[in-house]
């Protein structure tokens, strides 16, 4: 990236903390400029003060890049090797573990967009559930949690279109959606124990004690510095014997690395040492 490239970013970097108090200190400077040019190039701006004057005019312009800069790119079983590795490596020693020593079992879909991924281990969980007595069952919640407040919104409705719920066998469409004239919406009995909430992974979580986290290509929008940091929060969120489950591209790095036993390399399932 040019230097007149890098300037540009820290400009609209700087109008994007003026204006709306977001902090994008620490995300990778390539990345953003990639999320710019889109922009830039859709907005009809000629160039790039002329697009800065546009940003600094127009909400809409700015809420447009922000949308562009947490794409929100997401599905139900994004990538069913992965979630059936977590079905069986994670979801399913973990609640007989809760059966044996007792306790809530908490799970954490962190930076989880539209919340696809959330219902995903929803539906992961209560499958494993039905192969459980149900009289031991422990208390299960599951948490959403992303910086965009749009996305929230949608994962908070629980209702996805045709096209969106394509990731989706026929069994688990009938079994965990019914359709409503805006398309499907997640039955009651998958929501039970759902929350979702606005969090910046970037700052210390509001939650913690989770017995597994799934981060998935979130990470990759980090410059490495904040990715330690948000490796550090993912860290200091999770119990001892808890797993962390990445995404398919995304390695672990800095400090908490060694705090990790890789259960699964292939699906990125860690498992936090006791
Ligand atoms: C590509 S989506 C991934 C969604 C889902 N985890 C998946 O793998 O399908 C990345 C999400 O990370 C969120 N995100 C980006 N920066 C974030 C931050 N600092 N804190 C929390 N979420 C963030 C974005 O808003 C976006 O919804």
């Amino acid at each position: 990236m040019g230097s007149e490239d890098s300037q540009f970013a820290t400009l609209v970097m700087r109008h994007l903390f003026q204006a709306r108090g977001i902090d994008m200190s620490g995300y990778s400077p390539s990345f953003v400029m990639r999320s710019i040019k889109k922009r830039l190039g859709r907005s009809g701006a000629p160039d790039y003060p002329g697009y800065l004057k546009l940003l600094k005019k127009s909400e809409d312009e700015t809420n447009a890049l922000l949308g562009t800069l947490s794409v929100n790119v997401t599905d139900f079983f994004r990538d069913r090797g992965a979630f059936e590795a977590f079905w069986r490596s994670v979801v399913k020693p973990l609640l007989l573990s809760k059966i044996e020593g007792g306790g809530i079992a908490r799970f954490w879909s962190a930076g989880c967009a539209t919340g696809q991924e959330t219902y995903t281990m929803a539906i992961c969980i209560a499958e494993v559930v039905k192969d459980l007595d149900p009289t031991r069952l422990p208390m299960i919640t599951v948490l959403g949690t992303d910086i965009s407040t749009n996305a929230l919104a949608k994962a908070k409705s629980g209702i996805y279109t045709k096209e969106e719920v394509k990731g989706l066998s026929d069994n688990f469409l009938m079994e965990y959606f019914r359709k409503t004239p805006q398309g499907y919406e997640a039955c009651p009995a998958l929501r039970k124990g759902m929350r979702f909430s606005r969090e910046n992974l970037l700052e210390d979580p509001q939650s913690k004690y989770f017995d597994a986290i799934v981060c998935r290509n979130v990470m990759i929008y980090f410059s490495r510095e904040m990715h330690d940091k948000v490796a550090t929060n993912l860290y200091h969120a999770l119990m001892r014997g808890g797993y962390l489950m990445l995404g398919k591209t995304e390695t672990l790095m800095g400090a908490p690395r060694e705090a990790f036993e890789v259960v699964d390399l292939e699906n990125r399932i860690l498992k936090k040492k006791a």
